[in-house]
């Protein structure tokens, strides 16, 4: 009879590291997205804060910015009231984009991830296109 216990852990080893270079491949194609948070207008705030606390903005930001077009465009409100009382225009370029001004390494870093294409540009300007 031969051990069969140092030729499964061989074998375990050998699989180990014939199917590295995969997962290393599987990791480097869909990497964990990492919004930046590094724009003038973010860096000047003394407290980092968004509309709504971090968590609601992650999973609801949608939501808001419908809320915020309907009330734009069929109520004529202008106004929102966010966390704390502050007050933002309801304005997806004037006041989203003020703050995260790089779409490309903010909102698209996420986008791209989740395989999403909010189709907002061809009318609204994104910062640093040069559109009309
Ligand atoms: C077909 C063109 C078009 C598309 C596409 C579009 N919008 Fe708009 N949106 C408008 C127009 C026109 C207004 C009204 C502008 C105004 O009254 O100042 C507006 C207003 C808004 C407003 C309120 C006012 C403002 O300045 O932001 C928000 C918020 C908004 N849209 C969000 C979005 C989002 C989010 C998307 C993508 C999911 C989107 N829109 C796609 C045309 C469009
Ligand atoms: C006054 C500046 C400011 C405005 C305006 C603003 N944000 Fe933010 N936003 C921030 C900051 C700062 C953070 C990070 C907060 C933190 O570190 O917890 C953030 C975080 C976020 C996040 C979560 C990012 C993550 O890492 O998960 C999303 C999504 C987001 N914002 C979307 C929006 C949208 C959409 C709008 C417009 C409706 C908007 N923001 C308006 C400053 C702003
Ligand atoms: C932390 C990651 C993250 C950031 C940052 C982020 N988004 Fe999103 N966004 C998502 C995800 C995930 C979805 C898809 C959610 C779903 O389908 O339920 C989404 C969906 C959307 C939608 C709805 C798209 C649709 O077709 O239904 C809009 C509009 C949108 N995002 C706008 C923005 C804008 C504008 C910014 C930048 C100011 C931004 N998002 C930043 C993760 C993010």
């Amino acid at each position: 009879m031969y051990n069969a216990r140092p030729v499964i852990i061989g074998l375990a080893v050998f699989i180990g590291l014939t199917t590295f270079p995969i997962w290393r491949a599987l990791e480097k194609a869909a990497p964990a997205p990492e919004p930046e948070l590094d724009t003038p207008a973010i860096q000047q705030m003394p407290e980092k804060l968004c509309v709504e606390a971090t968590p609601t903005m992650r999973a609801r930001h949608m939501q808001l910015l419908g809320d915020w077009r309907a009330g734009v465009v069929r109520d004529g409100r202008t106004v929102y009231a966010g966390q704390a009382g502050k007050k933002y225009e309801m304005s997806l370029q004037k006041t989203c984009l003020k703050c995260h001004a790089n779409k490309d390494k903010f909102c698209d870093q996420c986008h791209d991830y989740a395989g999403v294409q909010p189709d907002c540009w061809t009318c609204h300007i994104a910062p640093g296109e040069n559109k009309p």
